[in-house]
C-alpha cells in the first residue's frame, strides 16, 4: 500500500504490555474462574455510589458531556482545597501524560525518569520525538535522586517521579522531594504521578499539594482507576499551576472525558465508606501476603501501594503460563527488567490466599528453592 512514511520517532516506541484480560485467559485456558491480580485494580469493584450515579445518568448519554468537567472539578476543588484553574481532567492519567508531552516536548527534548517505573512516561516522550533518560533505582529499589539530578541538563524539560513507584511500591519522602526540587534548574517540570497515593500511610509520604502552593513547577497526577475502582471508565486528573494547566488545555480534545466517567468519578469521590474499605482491604492484603511469602522464604520490596514486587526465585516467564493455567493473572518482572520478579496486587483475602497457594505450587513445579526471607 502506498502510505507516506510514518514519523521516524515512532520506530522508537515499544508497545505497552497490558495485564492480560480475564476473558482472554478464560478462552485460552478453557476456565470458568479467573482471578486478575495484574493491573493493580480494586477487587471490591466500583464504588456503589458511582454505580448508582451511572444508573441514574444512563438515559442522558445522547448529550455530549460537559467538556470542562465542571461538576467533577467542583468536587475535587472542595475535597483537595485547590483552585478550579489548577485542575485538568483526563481520559485516565495516561491521557494527561500524553497531553503534557504534546504541550512541552519538541523533538530532541529530554526527560529524566526512574527505571523500573511506569512505561507511559517513556511512551509520551517518544511519541513527541523526545528522549527519555532512565535512571535506575538503587539496589534496594529506592529512588536515586542524586543520580536523577546529575542526569538533568539544558535539554531537560521534565522529570517524572512515580510516588509510590510502580512496580516497586517504594516512595520518596516529602523532605527528599523538596530538596530535590530545590536543586533543579528553572524551566523543568516535575511530574509527580500519585496513582497509588491513597494507599500510602507512611507519615513521611509527601503532601504534594503543599509544594504546589509553595510555587514549585509540578504536575501532580492522580486517577480514579485504582482505589476508586473505575479503571474501565478512564478518568484521571492533574493538579498544577494555572499557567501549566492553561498550556495543556491547548492540546486537549474538547470532550476528552465521557459523561459516565464524570458522573461516576464525582460520586466515587464522595464515597468515603468505599474508600475506607478499599484501604483496609489493602492493608490486610499487604500483611497476609507478606506473611505467606515469608513462609516460602521470599521477601517482597516494602510497599506503600496495593501491590508487591517480589523475587520468586524462578523465572517469571516460565511461571506465568503455570499461573494462567491455574486461573491466576499476575505481572511478570521481565517487562521491568527483573525476570525473576513478579508484581502482584492485593485482591480479596480469598484471592490473596489463592495467589499464595498457587505461587507455592508453581515454585515447586519449577524447582524453586526456599529463599532467605527478609532477615
Ligand atoms: C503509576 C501509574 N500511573 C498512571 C497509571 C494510569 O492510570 P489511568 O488508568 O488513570 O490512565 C497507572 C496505571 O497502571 C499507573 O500505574
Amino acid at each position: 500500500m502506498d502510505l507516506p512514511p510514518k514519523r521516524e520517532c515512532l520506530n522508537e516506541i515499544k508497545p505497552y504490555v497490558p495485564g492480560k484480560p480475564i476473558e482472554e485467559v478464560k478462552r485460552e485456558y478453557n476456565l470458568d474462574e479467573v482471578v486478575k491480580l495484574a493491573s493493580n485494580e480494586n477487587p471490591l469493584g466500583p464504588s456503589p455510589r458511582a454505580q448508582e450515579a451511572m444508573q441514574n445518568a444512563v438515559h442522558e448519554v445522547n448529550y455530549y458531556p460537559d467538556g470542562n468537567c465542571y461538576r467533577l472539578k467542583q468536587a475535587l476543588k472542595s475535597r483537595l482545597g485547590v483552585k478550579e484553574e489548577e485542575l485538568i481532567i483526563g481520559n485516565g492519567s495516561d491521557e494527561l501524560l500524553k497531553l503534557l508531552a504534546e504541550t512541552y516536548i519538541n523533538p530532541g527534548d529530554e526527560a529524566v525518569m526512574p527505571y523500573p517505573s511506569f512505561s507511559e512516561y517513556d511512551f509520551a516522550m517518544k511519541v513527541m520525538g523526545g528522549v527519555s533518560y532512565f535512571v535506575s533505582l538503587r539496589s534496594d529499589f529506592e529512588y536515586d535522586l542524586e543520580a536523577m539530578l546529575d542526569a538533568v541538563n539544558e535539554r531537560t524539560r521534565m522529570v517524572f517521579l512515580c510516588n509510590p513507584n510502580n512496580p516497586t511500591g517504594t516512595f520518596i519522602s516529602h523532605r527528599a522531594l523538596k530538596e530535590f526540587m530545590d536543586k533543579l534548574p528553572r524551566g523543568v517540570i516535575v511530574v509527580i504521578d500519585e496513582a497509588y497515593c491513597e494507599y500510602a500511610s507512611d507519615p513521611y509520604f509527601p503532601h504534594s499539594l503543599e509544594l504546589l502552593e509553595e510555587g514549585y513547577p509540578i504536575l501532580v497526577l492522580r486517577t480514579f482507576s485504582k482505589i476508586y475502582g473505575l479503571a474501565g471508565l478512564r478518568v484521571g486528573y492533574g493538579i498544577g499551576p494555572n499557567q501549566l494547566i492553561d498550556d495543556m488545555y491547548r492540546v486537549r480534545e474538547p470532550f476528552n472525558v465521557n459523561y459516565m466517567a464524570q458522573v461516576a468519578a464525582e460520586a466515587a469521590l464522595e464515597d468515603d465508606l468505599h474508600l475506607a474499605r478499599s484501604r483496609t482491604l489493602v492493608e490486610e492484603g499487604r500483611r497476609q501476603i507478606a506473611i505467606g511469602l515469608e513462609e516460602m522464604g521470599l521477601c517482597p520490596v516494602p510497599t506503600q501501594s496495593n501491590f508487591f514486587f517480589v523475587d520468586i526465585g524462578v523465572d517469571s516467564r516460565e511461571a506465568f503460563p503455570l499461573f494462567l493455567k491455574k486461573g491466576l493473572i499476575i505481572r511478570t518482572g521481565d517487562i521491568f527488567g527483573y525476570p525473576n520478579y513478579i508484581r502482584v496486587n492485593f485482591g480479596t483475602l480469598e484471592q490473596n490466599q489463592l495467589f499464595l497457594d498457587t505461587l507455592k505450587e508453581v515454585r515447586e513445579e519449577l524447582g524453586g528453592e526456599s529463599g532467605k526471607g527478609c532477615s
